[in-house]
């Protein structure tokens, strides 16, 4: 872990946090790193938040090995007939998250977050989320992210959709390849050997793509179903590719599931493809839209723009549908912009509002080779201004959707949304390859 990881993950709660939940009768707590009873209720009560069933010990145990690197919250209900069992739970850890032109930022990614159905509708997230919130910018991390159960939810903490995903259904014979024939090899390899290799080239891909951040702990093996617990992991196939001077260069993770009806007609599932190359994309992807007995492939985590669509004969073969998916929150306005790169030279006056307090204020921003932000009083005159919520900005922060449309929609307001455009213009679509 970094210094900052090691830093948020030992902080102390904030104390209106502490207090506001008090104030009503309520216990908040961090779950030690080494408390395995407390772990397990834990997880039991994060199960039950996502519709889970009670976890088995095999499960607890997992859960209490693999989690330790996050940040662990319960709130707990003293008057309960169960007051050891959280009725809040909340993770965080910090992540690196990838911005156009490449830089890598500390990112408080947020995970876990459930309130029993006996809690519901009393401020328990609301409350919670703030004072995480507050905890991670005392810390330094400059920006927060999360992918959600339901869209509704967190707008109003000042997070938004920033990288969107699609998902696909290609019938395959009707798809016709024609992309590139790549000039490597593919070979099955165990479930083991094909995480171990991704793990390796998603530290390359994900540099490569804005929006994707550093895979958490544990989820390798969740992914390659090689984790003890791990359930229906015999289903899993996976195939690597190999370039002509021997390196590995993709890996493909998909499974079969049979079409009773018409069994030359089944279906596969990709649950990741990860290429480091052209090639490899090119190669992995024809492999799995050329298998016998396979009528339909599915994907999902897809980016908006991805070559797959321009390699297929008959576009209409693909049906895709797009959802949001990676939620960023901007904490630190000036760290994260000029951060970021930027394509084009030139200013731009940014009045940011935050309906949690944290990142108001007015910015100038010197777009360039070098960026650069200023704090001020007031939007200087003669360049353009844009007035916008942080959730907005954090929108248009990687690239993934036009200040322009953000215009149309009536959710930036500006007097050049063109000029804001091509200053927040990314070449590379943003993605999140996965849910965390
Ligand atoms: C989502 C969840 C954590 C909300 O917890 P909560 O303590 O009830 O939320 P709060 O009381 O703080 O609600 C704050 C606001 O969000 C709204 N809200 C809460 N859950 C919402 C939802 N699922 N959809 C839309 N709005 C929601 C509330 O109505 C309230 O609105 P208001 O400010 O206009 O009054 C809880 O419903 C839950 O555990 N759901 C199941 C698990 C889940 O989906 N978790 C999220 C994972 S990303």
């Amino acid at each position: 872990m970094t210094s900052l990881g090691d830093a948020f993950h030992s902080a102390p709660l904030d104390e209106t946090l502490r207090a506001a939940i008090e104030a009503d009768g309520l216990r908040i707590d961090r779950v030690g790193d080494d408390d395995r009873a407390a772990s397990d209720r834990w997880t039991d009560a994060v199960a039950r938040g996502f519709l889970d069933g009670e976890r088995n010990d095999l499960q607890r145990g997992e859960a209490f090995a693999r989690s330790r690197y996050r940040r662990k919250i319960g709130v707990y209900d003293p008057a309960a007939v169960q007051p050891d069992e959280p009725v809040t739970t909340f993770a965080s850890w910090i992540a690196e998250l990838t911005l156009p032109g490449g830089a890598a930022i500390p990112m408080c990614a947020i995970s876990a977050v459930t309130v029993a159905p006996t809690h519901r509708r009393r401020r328990l997230l609301s409350r919670v989320m703030a004072g995480e919130l507050r905890t991670a910018v005392a810390q330094g991390a400059p920006i927060a992210g999360l992918t959600v159960s339901e869209s509704g939810i967190y707008g109003r903490f000042g997070f938004a959709p920033a990288a969107a995903a699609t998902s696909w259904e290609i019938r395959t014979r009707r798809a016709g390849w024609i992309g590139p024939v790549a000039p490597g090899r593919l070979d099955y390899v165990t479930r083991e050997q094909a995480r171990d290799a991704a793990a390796a080239l998603h530290e390359r891909t994900r540099l490569a793509s804005p929006g994707e951040i550093a895979m958490p702990g544990g989820h390798w093996d969740r992914t390659y179903g090689t984790r003890p617990d791990a359930e229906k992991a015999e289903r899993l196939r996976a195939v690597q590719y190999r370039s002509p001077e021997g390196e590995v260069e993709g890996v493909a993770l998909y499974s079969v599931s049979e079409n009773d009806d018409d069994w030359s007609a089944s279906n596969a599932t990709v649950h990741q493809l990860l290429a480091v190359t052209d090639a490899a994309y090119a190669g992995l992807w024809r492999f799995l839209l050329s298998l016998d007995l396979i009528g339909t492939v599915r994907a999902s985590e897809l980016s908006l723009d991805e070559p797959l669509w321009w390699m297929i004969a008959d576009q209409r073969a693909a049906r895709i549908t797009i959802a949001d998916h990676h939620y960023l929150r901007i904490l630190d306005v000036p760290t994260v912009l000029a951060a970021r790169g930027y394509d084009v030279d030139d200013v731009v006056a940014l009045e940011v509002t935050d309906p949690l307090g944290i990142a108001d204020g007015t910015f100038v921003l010197s777009a360039g080779e070098k960026p650069g932000v200023d704090v001020v009083d007031e939007a200087p005159l003669g360049i353009p201004r844009a007035t916008l919520g942080v959730a907005e900005l954090s929108a248009i922060l990687l690239g993934g959707v036009s200040p322009v449309t953000l215009a149309r929609a009536g959710r930036i307001e500006t007097d050049d949304a063109h000029r804001l455009a091509r200053v927040f213009a990314s070449t590379t679509t943003p993605r999140l390859s996965f849910w965390y």
